[in-house]
């Protein structure tokens, strides 16, 4: 049986080798804690962990690389941004699409008076900016909106939704998990001010990073406190960055293996990136919508996605479907919610769930004609 990997946005498998050599080298020859010995394994793990950050900040844009501070996962990025500008209460926008890591963090914050409005999408899954502009109140703090949602692929207009938030001095957190290291993001060009990103999922690193970039002048409190190798007799967080956001060891193996990622992506270029991810999406979204037993959410138009197809096959469950891929044909995707339920409440698909198909740099044409053939094939179970 053939074994067929198409569940890149819940994490990219394979990795490039030099990810798994540059791990393997960070553990067996370097080992020591970053920034937190004077030695020479301590300060060549400082290094490796500088030069993730560096790669990052080109990559995205940033050109103050202090700017971009590396936490565990977009999770924890999202939350730090979420509690951070709406920790004293206040109103925030959201999409319609978000995931849990945006729904739960505000959930949680209710207490505190925090409320949000959620931007419905259009039939076709796109996001309007003039409805975002009408959501607008003027308790309004903080507009949330992901760059692609993780359930259709569908890309969000966040340069357009961040130009409106500056005409009213409203600050955006862009989730870029899906986006990150597959489609060009410029934070400076984009003017966005908080921006989220994964490590395990475009970027091609290890699972366990991931960061915010905070842009100049946007003040916040941690979400932790602790060791930062730097200030140790005062009792407070440094007020510099990184540090005054990255309490604790960081994760030097991962960061390591992040590193080799990012740099296969900037070596591979993002345009030849974004190319090849269109021109397998295109054969996905175009080969599943022309399938009658088939439903495809969203809209069947590659350019306005990144390489993620949701859909539904008649006469069976999503988990059904994905787990007759699995069992049968040795393929990989995800079914259920995708840890969004707004998005799935959105599209009509709460109760059923449905599957979905994501590709990454590393797949092929090949890999994608086979689930096309899986998918036909189960038309007839
Ligand atoms: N958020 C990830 C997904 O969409 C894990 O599968």
């Amino acid at each position: 049986m053939r074994d067929v990997y198409l569940d890149n946005a819940a994490t990219t498998y394979p990795k490039p080798e030099s990810v798994y050599a540059a791990m393997d080298h960070f553990s067996r020859d370097i080992g020591g804690n970053p920034g937190r010995s004077g030695h020479h394994r301590s300060l060549e793990a400082g290094r490796v962990v500088l030069r993730a950050r560096d790669a990052l900040a080109i990559l995205l844009g940033a050109t103050n690389p202090s700017r971009v501070i590396l936490t565990k996962n977009a999770t924890e990025a999202l939350n730090l941004g979420i509690k951070g500008i709406l920790s004293a209460g206040g109103h925030a926008v959201v999409s319609c699409l978000e995931h849990n890591s945006v729904w739960r963090p505000l959930e949680a914050l209710a207490p505190q008076g925090v409320t949000y409005t959620a931007v419905p999408c259009r039939g076709d899954g796109y996001i309007d900016p003039a409805a975002v502009g009408e959501a607008i109140t003027p308790a309004t703090k903080l507009l949330i909106f992901m760059h692609a949602s993780n359930v259709t692929g569908i890309l969000l207009p966040v340069a357009e939704i961040a130009a409106l938030g500056h005409e009213r001095g409203i600050p955006l957190l862009v989730d870029a998990a899906q986006t990150a290291g597959c489609y060009p993001i410029n934070v400076e060009g984009m003017r966005i001010d908080l921006l989220a990103f994964t490590g395990h999922k475009e970027l091609l690193g290890p699972q366990g990073t991931g960061g915010l970039y905070v842009a100049e002048g946007l003040e916040m409190p941690p979400l932790l406190e602790g060791g930062t190798g730097s200030n140790s007799r005062d009792p407070h967080q440094p007020d510099f960055l990184p540090d005054r956001f990255e309490a604790g060891t960081l994760n030097g193996v991962g960061l390591a293996g992040l590193h080799a990622g990012v740099e296969f992506v900037m070596g591979q270029g993002l345009e030849r990136v974004r190319e090849h991810t269109l021109e397998l999406t295109e054969r996905l979204t175009c080969g599943l919508g022309a399938m009658p037993h088939v439903t495809l959410y969203g809209t069947a138009d590659a350019a306005g996605r990144v390489g993620i197809a949701s859909f539904n096959v008649e006469g069976l469950e999503s988990s059904e479907a994905a787990s007759l891929l699995d069992e049968r044909y040795g393929i990989c995707v995800r079914s259920g919610l995708h840890c969004a339920p707004l998005a799935h409440r959105a599209l009509g698909t709460l109760e059923r769930g449905t599957v979905r198909a994501s590709i990454s740099y590393l797949s092929t044409p090949d890999d994608v004609d086979y689930l096309l053939e899986c998918v036909a094939a189960l038309k007839n179970i």
